[in-house]
């Protein structure tokens, strides 16, 4: 690096000097570069002379102040910005400079998505298209322009409604659309391309009709129905929910293929990681189908979420990030189930948000500085930032929550607002002091509970101590304050008692009288807290058995085997408490989807996250002897499973049909843990019959793992199917450099050759690179070549896509707790990578961090 990326803090925070109230921009669109005239109407708010805008990589071409064009000495430039020299108190600008949207790699900004040109602004894109107060606090009044060849783009988007179209300059047309609503420039956005489309209409509960569009590539047309229906289903969800509506006549989206992210919600003019909207049941698994429902929701949500109401500044992003995926969350549970939805949840939260927290990257949901603002789009400041809103929920109830809620539209409606301001009409709608809690914004790392119970003379008394934690910078931190539910069961599985605690001391203790026996304790229910339990004693196949709530039912599962999983680790044989626990649960009459999840093993990264020194060899041994050992002790139960709910005929969609190949394919996975043939065979029968992506990639992965030749053939078959279609495409290379056979860094590399795979297409780039630096075995494979291999994906690939490489980078995030001999293989790397000339700050931030 020539010199160390500079931090930006949350306590320099400066209000802005000049307001912007209007901004008309025309975009001339040409193959090889873009003009952008912007006319930006300015007030000025304090006393200052100088009007300073961000700008980066832009060609000026002309600046008129009032009109008058403006010569050299009046304005200067940097690689950040255009300061224009004594300004008055009102004054308009007009800007004129150019582009290279085909040269854009990194995908921010204006960039082209194979033929489709396409915008990303958040957070801080804006500033590479045209000079301006690129920060969430300035609002302004849009009007956008759109001009280019009318045969290969005929279709020109852009924010609001639809204002005027004009006809022929010489076969190039153009489109104005006008955005009522005042905005920050990252809710900017623009489409051009030519595309094909599936409409359809919603009324709003006040009688607005609005147009709904989604775009997409010409083809794919006949792959929107899930998307739309979410849409529309999310749209009165909303109504119904939050009371809240839709206001622009019109809602469109567009899916592209590059995109940095999942999607983005623009105003009026969402647009899409195609992933998240195109899906058939021959192309997408049923995951794939619940991922376009939530993420259609997530972004609708944002109109009021985000767009009405948006943020002061980028550490206030949990404000509308954590609260719009608690929305989107609680739209799953209503639409599917909300048992398996919260459980689903919570492994998200532990796979992605834990062991971020527990890292050196760890940070607060509102970060105190950041170097890049686009390395803390994290599961903490989404997330964790979710528990941290579901938390006042449950503190507040239901119907104080959605008061508060009301108050927090009325009150900041078209405001630019902070964390603080949610949390005010929370505390004021739910009459109750939210200061302590407000810790959960300011403090990093999960946290500890440590539980212990006491029993004398019918009372029962439950001890809590709360294991405070140092921030990262190795400051001190304080108790939170948190509601944690809790049950008392008697021994004869009848519930005692059920109740709510709140926690706030660093140790206190709750007592329960009139027992006659020991009861058995339920804990944190519903995960009232996102925290880790550390309990002395547990009667898991107890609380398996009788549990009545759903959470901590499956959480008894899940320790039951981890313990199991240990013991096995430290050289015990397999408990068989547990495998009779198993049997248990194999011959419950249940919901399928739930059962399919109570069925499943602990995760690798799980056992990881509890090691003190990472070793991951011993996991995966431990793992597969446990997994082999159920195989063979139930396998006539588990076929019989098995083909009570195959139905290879059926491609149905509905919840029934879901939850019956959820099951099945978890005892197949299960099954083919033995390594039988016949096991190999059921899955070529159910690979070759098969009529769904859901129930194809599941045979796919265990020929992978059990029969060679017969996982060749299907997956040669696979590719030639689907070789043209880019998403399906992401799943053959996911599979490939996920699987646990020998020798796949040498296939991942030689992937990297194959025809469909670019480094510039950031899905191809997860798919394939992503999904190998989080294959624990090969990744941290003990010669180095796995760190190696990744460290010279993040050195390339940051030249093109620094976002991307910065993505990779947090893949080395354990670094500190591996054990010794990796340790010293991963600091090899991650010490070649930081010295790289001219690496970006995205990935320095990240490195920087994982060193030090
Ligand atoms: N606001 C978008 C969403 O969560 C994500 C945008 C992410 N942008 C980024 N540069 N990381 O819906
Ligand atoms: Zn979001």
């Amino acid at each position: 690096m020539s010199k160390e990326p500079q931090a930006i803090y949350l306590k320099d925070y400066k209000k802005p000097s000049f307001a912007i109230r209007e901004v008309n921009l025309t975009f001339e669109l040409f193959e090889e570069y873009t003009i952008v005239t912007n006319v930006m109407k300015f007030l000025k708010l304090d006393n200052v002379q100088e009007l300073r805008l961000h700008a980066e990589e832009l060609e000026l071409l002309e600046v008129f102040l009032d009109d008058v064009a403006l010569d050299q000495e009046s304005y200067t430039i940097d690689e950040e910005s255009l300061s224009v020299k004594n300004v008055a108190e009102s004054f308009t600008l007009k800007i004129v400079n150019k582009i290279y949207p085909h040269k854009n790699t990194e995908l921010e900004g204006l960039y082209k998505s194979g033929d489709i040109f396409c915008t990303q602004c958040e957070p801080e894109g804006f500033r590479r298209i045209t000079p301006y107060l690129d920060r969430p606090d300035v609002m302004s009044v849009f009007t956008t322009t759109v001009i280019a060849d009318k045969e290969k783009y005929p279709i020109l988007l852009s924010n609001g409604n639809k204002h005027q179209c004009h006809e022929n300059f010489d076969g190039r047309h153009g489109v104005t659309w006008h955005d009522p609503h005042p905005k920050p420039s990252y809710l900017f956005a623009l489409v051009a391309g030519d595309l094909g489309s599936v409409s359809d209409e919603f009324t709003t509960m006040s009688g607005n009709k609005v147009a709904l569009n989604i775009y997409v590539d010409k083809g794919n047309e006949s792959k929107c129905s899930h998307a739309m229906r979410s849409l529309k289903e999310a749209m009165r969800w909303d109504e119904e929910t939050y009371g809240r509506e839709y206001d622009l006549d019109i809602y469109n989206i567009v899916a592209v293929d590059s995109f940095n992210m999942g999607a983005m919600e623009n105003k009026g003019l969402n647009i899409f990681n195609s992933a998240y909207v195109l899906a058939n049941t021959d192309t997408a698994t049923d995951a794939n189908f619940m991922g376009i429902e939530s993420v259609i929701a997530h972004e609708y949500f944002h109109n009021w979420t985000g767009n009405r109401i948006t943020c002061r500044d980028w550490f206030q992003l949990t404000l509308k990030e954590g609260l719009t995926v608690f929305r989107d969350q609680s739209f799953s549970a209503d639409m599917n189930s909300r048992e398996v939805q919260r459980i689903e949840d919570v492994k998200g939260l532990r796979e992605r948000q834990f062991v971020e927290d527990a890292s050196p990257t760890r940070h607060p949901i509102q970060p105190k500085s950041y170097i890049s603002m686009n390395n803390f789009y994290t599961s903490t400041v989404y997330e964790k930032g979710a528990e941290v809103i579901r938390m006042m929920h449950t503190l507040l109830g239901e119907e104080k929550y959605r008061a508060a809620m009301d108050l927090y539209f009325n009150t900041f409606d078209g405001e630019a607002v902070t964390t603080g301001d949610f949390v005010w009409a929370m505390e004021q709608a739910g009459g109750i002091d939210l200061k302590q809690f407000q810790l959960w914004y300011h403090q990093s790392g999960t946290p500890r509970l440590i539980v212990d119970e006491k029993f004398e003379n019918g009372v029962y008394t439950l001890m809590l101590t709360q294991k405070i934690l140092d921030d990262v910078d190795g400051s001190k931190q304080a108790p939170m304050y948190y509601p944690l539910k809790m049950a008392l069961i008697n021994q004869d599985g009848a519930l005692a008692l059920e109740k709510m605690l709140i926690v706030s001391k660093e140790k206190e203790s709750f007592s329960f009288d009139g027992f006659a026996f020991k009861p058995v304790l339920s804990i944190n229910r519903d995960f009232s807290a996102p925290i880790i339990i550390e309990q002395q004693e547990s009667d898991y196949a107890f609380l398996m058995k009788y549990d009545t709530n759903s959470f901590t039912q499956y959480e008894a599962t899940q320790n039951f085997a981890i313990e199991t999983l240990e013991s096995m680790m430290q050289g015990s044989k397999i408990d068989e408490a547990f495998v009779e626990a198993y049997g248990y649960l194999l011959d419950l009459d249940i919901d399928l989807s739930y059962k399919a999840l109570l069925l499943e093993l602990p995760s690798i990264s799980t056992l990881m996250q509890r090691q003190e020194v990472i070793d991951c060899q011993i996991i995966y041994s431990a793992h597969e002897d446990l997994a082999k050992h159920l195989a063979d002790v139930f396998q006539e139960k588990l076929l019989q499973i098995y083909k009570e709910n195959h139905n290879p005929d059926s491609d149905a969609i509905d919840a029934k049909s879901i939850a019956q190949r959820a099951i099945k394919n978890r005892v197949l996975k299960l099954l083919s843990a033995s390594e039988t043939k016949e096991i190999a065979l059921i899955a070529k029968e159910q690979y070759d019959n098969s009529i769904t992506m859901t129930d194809r990639v599941t045979a796919l992965d265990v020929l992978e793992h059990t029969d060679e030749p017969l996982a060749e053939e299907a997956f040669k078959d696979f590719y030639n199917k689907y070789k043209d279609n880019t998403l399906v495409m992401n799943k053959y290379f996911g599979l490939l450099s996920s699987s646990l056979r020998d020798d796949i860094l040498h296939r991942v590399k030689t992937l990297q050759n194959d025809e469909v795979y670019d480094d510039k297409v950031p899905n191809l780039v997860r798919s394939l690179v992503g999904t190998f630096a989080r294959n624990h075995k090969h990744f941290h494979a003990k010669d180095g070549e796995g760190y190696k291999f990744v460290a010279d994906k993040i050195v390339e690939i940051d030249k093109i896509n620094p976002q991307m490489a910065s993505g990779l980078c947090s893949t080395f995030k354990i670094y500190d707790k591996m054990n010794k001999e990796n340790q010293k293989l991963m600091k090899r790397e991650l010490m070649r990578v930081i010295s790289t000339q001219g690496l970006s700050k995205n990935s320095f931030e990240i490195i920087d961090k994982i060193l030090k």
